[in-house]
């Protein structure tokens, strides 16, 4: 099962990726959580100590790894062979296997192709080749993913709050996920403090198009501050992501004989 989620800076993507991690690393299954927002928040998250994370360098600003794999010329293989870095390159935690992509990166005057296509390739080999759970924190650009990797997406997660202009950018990201071809777009509210805020949310997708709500949880803060910023792994707000983890499984038949991913 590959998922994707994103939405606006802030509406809760680092929150419920975390929470959806830990459940299915904790029922047992092999799950890679790729960090792919510049925001890079998923391992503290996670709880993974500062001192582990320090020393993964993102996949990005891997030197000479890149230039192991794709040579130091003009010309170079548009599909390298980065099967092992996966492994070679995550931070191992109780289950869970953190990558760092980096952001992809934008022009000025240096090209940054190799990189980009290093990076590619990598987000390639998960999605496509991997047998093991995918989870990707993304930013709001989804830029890590092409149309050759989102036909392998099971489903992008579109986080929202009960506001105008989370639901607007959510509703721009969900477009663009749907026009690179993944199929399950869901929208996810999150924060939801009242019943207007919930009716909000619901008119402002088309009916059904809400896949699930969160409520805003008044004891997250003091959770993840005793938790040294990792997110709670109990109360409301995780009880709803693992509905999620399970209901995504549901989706994409994980765990079942005709599994497929
Ligand atoms: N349902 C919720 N209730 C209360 N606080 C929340 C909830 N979801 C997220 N938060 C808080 O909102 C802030 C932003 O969440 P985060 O997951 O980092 O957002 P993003 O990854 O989308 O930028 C964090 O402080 C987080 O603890
Ligand atoms: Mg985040």
């Amino acid at each position: 099962m590959k998922i994707a989620i994103s939405g606006k800076g802030g509406v809760g993507k680092t929150t419920i990726a975390s929470n959806i991690i830990r459940y299915l690393a904790g029922r047992g299954l092999s799950v890679y959580a790729v960090d792919a927002d510049p925001d890079i928040s998923l391992g503290t998250a996670l709880g993974i100590p500062d001192e582990e994370l320090r020393d993964q360098t993102p996949l990005i600003d891997l030197k000479e790894v890149i230039s192991e794999k794709l040579g130091d010329g003009a010309l170079y293989p548009l599909n390298p062979r980065v099967g092992d870095i996966p492994d070679r390159c995550a931070i191992d935690f109780n289950g869970i296997k953190l990558l760092r992509m980096g952001g992809v990166k934008a022009g000025g005057t240096a090209c940054y192709c190799r990189e980009n296509s290093f990076l590619k390739a990598v987000v390639d080999a998960l999605v496509l080749d991997r047998d093991e759970v995918v989870v990707m924190d993304m930013g709001a650009g989804i830029e890590h993913l092409t149309r050759g990797t989102a036909r392998g997406v099971d489903a992008m997660l579109v986080v929202t709050e009960p506001t105008p202009i989370s639901v607007r950018t959510a509703k721009v990201i969900g477009q663009l996920a749907g026009e690179i071809g993944i199929e399950k777009v869901r929208y996810v509210g999150n924060k939801v403090r009242t019943d207007r805020e919930r009716r909000f949310l619901e008119e402002s997708f088309a009916p059904g198009e809400l896949w699930a709500v969160l409520p805003y949880d008044e004891e997250m803060l003091e959770g993840s501050l005793e938790g040294g910023g990792s997110t709670p792994t109990k109360g409301r707000v995780a009880d709803r992501a693992a509905d999620i983890a399970e209901r995504l499984m549901a989706e994409s038949r994980v765990g079942t004989p005709t599994a497929t991913s």
